[in-house]
């Protein structure tokens, strides 16, 4: 096995919840369970943490690290839009905390045969939960050039958004996308990096494939508003993002939930949370050095009044 992924913004996370007893907590995306065991391990009196991930492989990996805590975990296979419901139906109690730590992992990245990396040779899959029907393959092969386009502009920024849904439509005529290979060997000549330090083209175009095949955005922005009524009051809710996109949705979600509403009889409506990050934190110079794909992260928190 590949290293497991290392979590991000985690010194920040803790901070977050340091001074809370924590009874039940929720991790919305459990990955390697990094978060979720230092959280145990610096919470002992944590009771009950559930845990959800839409991808087997990555449950797998996160039970064999947190078996020393076996007894305090409960885990789903499952989409985080699922939360509210799960918690109902298994009668928990209201938690003390819940994070979302979204996109994807370094394992998803690192195993070829997902599809994720444009560096490694894969079919175009690009599924976290498998069991889903779209995949990579079939956005490229059968989307309309302007749903690609959409799509790379929307969910990567890529710069050249009309002409690679411009080349792939053509070289589609020709012969299907099969490979991650396929894809890169078509648009490496017209995506070049601007600079040393700029992110790869080919990075943003995989990343928004996979945005689309997972439904990322608007599941983000279904779930967030569902899982707030969970929290107790002085509870948190953090959630790191990676894309301009995801930290726009969870910024207006959080300001509305913020916000004192008004309504037409002139009486308002109290806010639900209070924001305690007025602008997002990012990652130290250090952690970017030491990792990499902690670059592009930002954490937003509220707590529940
Ligand atoms: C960035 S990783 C989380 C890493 C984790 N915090 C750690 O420290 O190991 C994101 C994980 O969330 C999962 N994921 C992304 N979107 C999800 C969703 N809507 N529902 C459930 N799991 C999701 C992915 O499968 C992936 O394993």
């Amino acid at each position: 096995m590949n290293k497991p992924h290392t979590p991000v913004l985690l010194e920040e996370f803790l901070n977050f919840f340091k001074d809370l007893k924590i009874k039940v907590f929720v991790d919305g995306t459990l990955g390697a369970g990094g978060h979720s065991l230092a959280l145990l391990e610096n919470h002992p009196e944590i009771e009950v943490l559930v845990c959800f991930d839409q991808d087997r492989h990555a449950i797998e990996i996160a039970k064999k690290r947190l078996k020393p805590f076996e007894e305090k975990i409960m885990v789903f296979e499952e989409n985080y839009c699922e939360m509210h419901s799960q918690l109902k139906k298994h009668n928990l109690p209201k938690v003390d905390g819940i994070l979302l730590d979204i996109g994807v992992s370094s394992m998803q990245l690192d195993q070829a045969e997902r599809g994720f990396s444009f560096s490694k040779d894969g079919p175009l899959d690009m599924r976290m939960d498998q069991s889903c029907e779209l995949t990579a393959a079939e956005i490229v092969n059968t989307w309309s050039e302007k749903e690609l386009g959409e799509i790379f502009k929307e969910y990567g920024d890529v710069a050249k958004w009309r002409l690679a849904a411009k080349k792939i439509v053509e070289e589609r005529e020709k012969k299907k996308f099969v490979t991650t290979k396929d894809l890169v060997n078509l648009l490496s000549p017209f995506l070049r990096k601007s600079s040393k330090k700029s992110i790869h083209p080919l990075t943003l175009v995989f990343q928004a494939l996979r945005i689309a095949v997972n439904n990322e955005l608007k599941v983000l922005g279904y779930s967030l508003p569902k899982m707030v009524p969970y929290l107790k009051a002085g509870g948190r809710l953090a959630v790191i993002s990676f894309h301009s996109g995801e930290d726009r949705i969870v910024k207006n979600s959080f300001k509305s939930m913020c916000q004192k509403k008004s309504q037409i009889d002139g009486t308002s409506i109290k806010p639900i949370a209070q924001l305690l990050t007025k602008k997002p934190l990012g990652p130290s110079d250090e952690e970017c050095k030491i990792n990499p794909r902690a670059r592009s992260a930002k954490m937003r928190v509220i707590e529940k009044v």
